[in-house]
């Protein structure tokens, strides 16, 4: 598959996915959004692909954040069908991908981007990242998930004073804030990601996607996550993976997960 603005790479069942639109920042216009939909829902069911790596083209920016010339003319209806549309097709698609994604975070993450990243499992961030939701620096607010995943992430208080401010936070800080897991030199920033994602490839991604939607279940106010747990615990016991891997440890060996 072919895409304008992103780049697809696939190795040792690590698919990377990178937004390719260095002369805007990698700033996330419609076209982009609709590729990043194609590319992970692609992904997802592919089968050499066991867990995605999500990072921006270049040195300096991950995400600059949703591309502001496409709707610095739009109505109050169109600000909020904007909102709608790219959290259905794109911010909660991936907090609910079946298959691990981790933010690889090199440079600018910014309003949409910092969305972007906070919608990833986790974020692994290059010393030189710089995070922040500056959206009322601009006359809005975050409209991506933004106010929802910041205070899940970081606290409301913190959430608050970074959204009031529109202040930006460099990696140490964001690391503190635990907003990201890992601060690694920009060089570094890849292959570390690599090395947690090849860790991850090896367990049972029956399990993973099971716990997946138990731990996104704690955030799903429409939903209990204890029962969500007991519902995924039992699912698990009737997968080829939990077979294998219980017959590995009874016979004293690596389990081999399909
Ligand atoms: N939407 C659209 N275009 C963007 C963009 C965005 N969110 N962020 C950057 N760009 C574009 C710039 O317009 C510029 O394009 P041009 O060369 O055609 O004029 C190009 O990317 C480079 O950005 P520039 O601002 O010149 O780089 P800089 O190094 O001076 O500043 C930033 C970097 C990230 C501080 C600055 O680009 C910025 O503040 N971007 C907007 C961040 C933001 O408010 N995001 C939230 C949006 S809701």
């Amino acid at each position: 598959m072919a895409y304008t603005n992103l780049v697809v790479t696939k190795e040792n069942k690590i698919a990377t996915i990178t937004i390719n639109r260095p002369s805007k920042l990698n700033a996330l216009n419609k076209a982009t959004l609709e590729e990043l939909n194609k590319a992970f829902s692609l992904l997802e069911k592919d089968e050499e692909t066991k867990v995605i790596i999500l990072t921006g083209s270049g040195t300096k920016a991950f995400v600059a954040g949703a591309d502001i010339s496409e709707f610095a003319d739009f109505n109050v209806a169109e600000g909020a069908d904007l909102a709608r549309k790219g959290q259905e097709l794109v911010f909660n698609f991936i907090e609910n991908l079946s298959k691990p994604v981790i933010a690889a975070i090199n440079g600018f993450a910014l309003g949409g981007g910092l969305e972007l990243a906070m919608a990833c499992h986790f974020r692994i961030a290059s010393d030189t990242a710089k995070m922040g939701l500056p959206e009322v620096s601009l006359g809005v607010i975050p409209g991506y998930g933004g106010t929802q995943r910041l205070a899940q992430l970081v606290g409301k208080g913190k959430a608050m004073e970074m959204i009031m401010t529109a202040n930006m936070l460099n990696a140490v800080e964001a690391k503190e804030y635990k907003l990201v897991n890992h601060v690694v030199a920009i060089d570094e920033l890849l292959p570390f990601c690599e090395k947690i994602a090849s860790r991850i490839s090896k367990n049972s991604s029956q399990a993973i996607q099971s716990a997946i939607k138990a731990i996104n279940a704690n955030f799903d106010k429409t939903k209990n996550g204890f029962e969500v747990e007991i519902t995924e615990f039992g699912n698990c016991f009737g997968t080829d993976d939990f077979t294998e891997g219980t017959t590995a440890f009874l016979e004293k060996r690596k389990a081999n997960f399909k």
